[in-house]
């Protein structure tokens, strides 16, 4: 499943965010890639040591853990600390996928999802789409900023090149306590058909069994 969030973090926090990235040092993005994705990432990174990264980094994941659809699709069990990246007219992130166990504030996590946070708008820059080579195609994606794409990091995913102005985003990972994206993709249809019943009728019996229902699954499939 991929889903795109609109603004996944307020408009206060993702201004806050544009400011404080204007006015910071940017490294050359190889260094936090793998051998192989070496070969194709060309991009600047933000100074995670320093700490009004490391709050900015705080600050969203405490958003998305509080965002409703993020925590239903993903059911995060561990985020991996944000990654803020540019990229200016000639740099582009080659096909690759996403490490499959990497460093998390508490030792190894697995990655299960990916996702990308647009933190300006697409009129700012061209071509810096996020494509995605499926079983259906490519897909490609550029969202406003504040919008979130989230998608399995099994993926095979690029990003295009930029021409012309500049591409800013936040990427991150997260641990599910689903692994699997079948079960994951369950869990996010019945919560979401119970949320439905909920605003249209209420409380109601059906409510009720499609809650039991959910909560089962979850206790069959969770690992927490
Ligand atoms: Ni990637």
């Amino acid at each position: 499943m991929i889903l795109c969030i609109d603004q996944a973090i307020p408009p206060e926090l993702l201004s806050h965010v544009r400011t404080t990235l204007a006015d910071s040092e940017f490294r050359d993005g190889r260094e936090t890639a793998g051998w192989h994705a070496r070969t194709v990432k060309q991009n600047q990174q933000a100074d995670g040591r320093r700490p009004e990264i490391a709050e900015l980094r705080q600050d969203i994941a405490k958003a998305l853990q509080a965002h409703p659809l993020f925590q239903m699709a993903a059911r995060p069990k561990r985020l991996k600390p944000l990654m803020f990246s540019r990229y200016q007219p000639g740099m582009s992130y080659g096909n690759h996928v996403d490490d499959a166990v990497m460093a998390g504030p508490q030792g190894a996590m697995r990655t299960d999802l990916s996702f990308t946070l647009f933190l300006n708008d697409p009129d700012g820059y061209e071509g810096g789409e996020l494509l995605m080579d499926t079983t259906a195609g490519e897909q490609t994606y550029k969202l406003p900023a504040g919008g979130l794409i989230l998608y399995p990091s099994s993926t095979l995913h690029r990003v295009e090149p930029v021409t012309r102005g500049e591409r800013l985003a936040a990427v991150g990972w997260a641990q599910s306590q689903v692994r699997d994206p079948q079960q994951r993709e369950i869990l996010f249809d019945l919560d979401t058909t119970r949320r439905q019943e909920f605003d249209a009728n209420g409380k109601t019996r059906t409510f009720d069994m499609l809650s039991k229902s959910l909560a089962n699954l979850l206790r069959m499939w969770a690992e927490v």
